[in-house]
């Protein structure tokens, strides 16, 4: 129709803004920080997007170094691992920065169960053992590999992913994310211990399966 024929090109600039800049625009993480440091005020009422600032006056060197990934997480639990955080919740010297880190330490046999970080790319690099790390891209292809210590994984934002030690010994792994609050959405309780819970009939519908066997899962994870 001659309507269509006789629409304005969109000019240069508009295209080259759609081709070049749109894509890196949805790769960015948190927002880049607006001035050197801005140590969060946990206690503050006030959240805009993150944390506001402590007063610089206050602020120390300790607010800029972090202890709480030196010791071991407790995996004595049902899923043989334990993720020790280091994110601006606890360390809040990362906030505005876009970054944080992880540990996750594993019992042989231990898995970090599928799960996903909402708003970070992580990358890690194993410290000790042989873990299997592997994430299902959005076309539920399996992308995974065993690694050992020294070597070094990237999971794409918001996918789905899992580690299981597959060593004879304890295995550890250190990750970071491009978030100071990456998040994480452990599939098994979000699908089956959510409060209050997803309807048992959606859940036999989704995993094609009796009731019971719903109701089996969610006993595991006391709902
Ligand atoms: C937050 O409150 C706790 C307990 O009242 C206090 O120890 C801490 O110094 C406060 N932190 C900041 C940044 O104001
Ligand atoms: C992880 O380890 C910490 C520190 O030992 C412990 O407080 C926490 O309960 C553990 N988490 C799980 C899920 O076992
Ligand atoms: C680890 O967690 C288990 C289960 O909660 C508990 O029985 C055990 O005492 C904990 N171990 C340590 C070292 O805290």
């Amino acid at each position: 129709m001659a309507t269509i024929t006789a629409l304005p090109r969109p000019p240069f600039f508009m295209i080259l803004f759609l081709i070049v800049l749109l894509p890196l625009a949805c790769r960015c993480a948190d927002p880049d920080p607006l001035q050197d440091f801005c140590v969060a005020n946990l206690n503050a009422s006030i959240f805009v997007n993150g944390f506001p600032c402590k007063p610089v006056p206050e602020v120390k060197s300790d607010d800029f170094f972090f202890n709480g990934l030196r010791k071991e997480g407790n995996i004595t639990n049902v899923f043989g691992s334990n993720v020790t955080a280091g994110n601006v919740l606890v360390f809040p010297g990362l906030n505005a920065l876009g970054i944080s880190m992880n540990r996750v330490d594993f019992t042989p046999g231990g898995v970090n169960p599928p799960h996903i970080h909402p708003r970070a790319t992580e990358t890690g690099v194993v410290i000790k053992g042989r873990l299997l790390v592997g994430f299902m891209t959005t076309s539920n292809v399996l992308h995974s590999k065993v690694l050992k210590a020294g070597e070094m994984f990237v999971i794409p934002r918001g996918l789905v992913h899992f580690q299981r030690n597959v060593g004879k010994g304890k295995a550890l792994v250190i990750a970071a994310f491009n978030s100071q609050l990456p998040g994480i959405v452990v599939l098994s309780f979000t699908l089956f211990a959510s409060t209050p819970p997803i309807p048992n009939d959606v859940l036999t519908k989704a995993f094609q399966v009796d009731e019971k066997v719903i109701s089996g899962i969610k006993s595991k994870f006391g709902s």
